[in-house]
């Protein structure tokens, strides 16, 4: 019963991701990166949050928000890691109208990153999350399942996706991109070699550009990553202990009745 609940649930998501694919005529292809925090013990890589916070700050945010995420995180552990001066510092740079005051004064910790800019471009403090699955063939996941691969694959395919083909359409230029799911984005391809000088002198081609961006912004909508990772595995060490007390114990018990098994019989 349970097989065939499971197969005609498989059967119902291939059709509905072939009938996608048919709808736009295009099967996004999203790469496999290696980032750091993949795996039961992947951590964030300090250094390439902060180059991606970088990339974001020169180059998306000047039309993407990240209206859910807070300055003062950029001092999490396992994060950024930045000290307070250096968030009072950076988020200093930029200017809010005060809500309560009416007036303009420059932004503190506590202040939450500005919200997107530009028509149509959507907010991407949890963007790295809401496309986590759905690749693959048929669109199942299968590629999450068995790569790791999620959200920040799907933002460095589209950053690093475009093939030069542009094409108008009411009004508005969409670029052809292999990894968008309809093949056509509006966003103008943002990045290229060398667009983003680091200032430890890191290699900066477009391709180590979307990687670093794209962790920064699997760390926007998961901050929490390593805590949870950590919790994960507490809980299955305590099951795995639980689970062989359970086991020793219940020999124990039935350790009297044992000598009768296989002859229901007598
Ligand atoms: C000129 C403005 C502009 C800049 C700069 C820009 N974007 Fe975009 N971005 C857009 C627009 C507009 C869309 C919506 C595209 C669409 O739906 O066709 C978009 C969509 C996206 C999406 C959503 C893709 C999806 O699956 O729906 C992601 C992710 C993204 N941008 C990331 C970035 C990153 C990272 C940067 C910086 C490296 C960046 N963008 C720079 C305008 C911009």
């Amino acid at each position: 019963m349970i097989r065939n609940i499971t197969f005609s649930a498989l059967a119902a998501f291939a059709l509905a991701g072939g009938a996608m694919a048919a709808e736009t005529g295009h099967t996004p292809i999203v790469e496999d990166f290696a980032f750091s925090f993949e795996g039961p013990f992947g951590t964030y890589d300090q250094a390439q949050l902060q180059r991606g916070l970088q990339v974001y700050t020169e180059v998306c945010a000047s039309c993407h928000g990240l209206k859910y995420v807070t300055y003062r995180a950029l001092g999490e552990e396992g994060g950024l890691g930045y000290s307070d001066r250096e968030i009072r510092a950076y988020a200093g740079q930029f200017d809010i109208d005060d809500p309560e005051t009416g007036d303009t004064r420059s932004r503190v910790p506590t202040d939450h990153f500005p919200s997107s800019q530009y028509e149509g471009a959507p907010d991407l403090s949890l963007m790295a999350k809401a496309r986590a699955g759905f690749h693959g063939p048929y669109g199942l996941g299968i590629n999450q399942f068995v790569k790791g691969m999620g959200g920040p694959e799907h933002i460095a395919s589209i950053l690093i996706g475009y093939t030069g083909e542009e094409k108008e359409e009411a009004g508005t230029t969409f670029y052809e991109n292999t990894a968008f799911s309809t093949g056509w984005i509006a966003m103008p391809p943002p990045l290229s070699d060398g667009l983003v000088e680091y200032a430890d002198g890191h290699p900066n081609d477009a391709r180590q550009l979307s990687e670093d961006v794209s962790a920064f912004l699997m760390w926007t909508a998961e901050p929490k990553m390593m805590a949870r990772k950590h919790t994960g595995f507490l809980a299955v060490v305590l099951l795995t202990l639980l689970s062989s007390l359970l086991y020793l114990t219940n020999k124990r018990i039935w350790a009297g009745v044992n000598g009768r098994k296989g002859h229901p019989a007598e």
